[in-house]
């Protein structure tokens, strides 16, 4: 992907709920972008229709030059998969499968053969950088909350998808699992050019960030 646009976006949800309007965002290859505001600003209904898992009432979703807007659940599955990761506020971890399997599962799904040995190598080096190596084989209710968004974190960085999308990414995690993931988004971004849309109100983002997009009761307030 080069672009991916979100064109005059409005989102009402049932009784009438005005999420967000008006709203204009750009996200070019290899930028950071952080969509920044309070509770209820509309952040999370933004990033569900950049991210292709919700379709706007008004307005267009663009990649490239695709007008994503009317394409079915399917086709939106299969873009999901070849080019989106996604980090999500709620961790959505599999009980019955340990940290490291919960951790491959995406490879497993995504890549047509089991290369089983390599998918254990790559999950162990992010559980390393992660310092989560130690529970590898622990079951998620064995784990903190703040470990188990640790773990999701690793699952959605491990099929090295082109654009990752994040939503309060740091909303359960210590001030030194958020430093790694900082640190982390830095390397993948410089490293292999990973784009990244973040949803916070965590000021520390702004740091890392190519670009903020302030929401403000769902209208951009401003822009930096
Ligand atoms: N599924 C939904 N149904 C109805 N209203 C919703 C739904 N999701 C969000 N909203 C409303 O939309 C507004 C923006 O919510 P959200 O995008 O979750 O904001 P944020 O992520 O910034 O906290 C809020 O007023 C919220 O109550
Ligand atoms: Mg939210």
């Amino acid at each position: 992907m080069n672009k991916l646009k979100g064109e005059n976006l409005k989102k009402v949800y049932s009784r009438n709920v005005v999420a967000i309007e008006n709203v204009d965002i750009e996200i070019e290859k290899r930028e950071i972008v952080v969509i920044f505001g309070p509770s209820g600003s509309g952040k999370t209904t933004l990033l569900n229709l950049l991210g292709l898992l919700d379709k706007p009432t008004e307005g267009n979703v663009i990649l490239d030059d695709m007008v994503l807007n009317n394409i079915d659940e399917k086709k939106a599955g299969e873009i999901r998969n070849r080019k989106f990761g996604f980090i999500f506020q709620f961790f959505y971890l599999i009980p019955e499968l340990t940290v490291v399997e919960n951790i491959i599962l995406p490879l497993w799904i995504k890549e047509k053969r089991a290369k089983l040995k390599q998918f254990y190598k790559n999950a162990e080096e992010l559980l390393k950088s992660f310092d989560l190596i130690k529970k590898k084989d622990f079951y998620p209710t064995q784990l903190s909350g703040g470990e188990n968004q640790r773990v999701a974190i690793c699952r959605s960085l491990i099929c090295e998808q082109e654009i990752i999308f994040a939503d309060e990414p740091t909303g359960s995690i210590d001030k030194f699992s958020s430093e790694i993931f900082f640190r982390t988004i830095k390397k993948l971004n410089e490293e292999k050019g990973t784009t990244f849309v973040i949803a916070t109100h965590n000021e520390n983002f702004l740091q890392i960030s190519s670009k903020v997009v302030y929401l403000k009761e769902g209208k951009i307030e401003k822009r930096s």
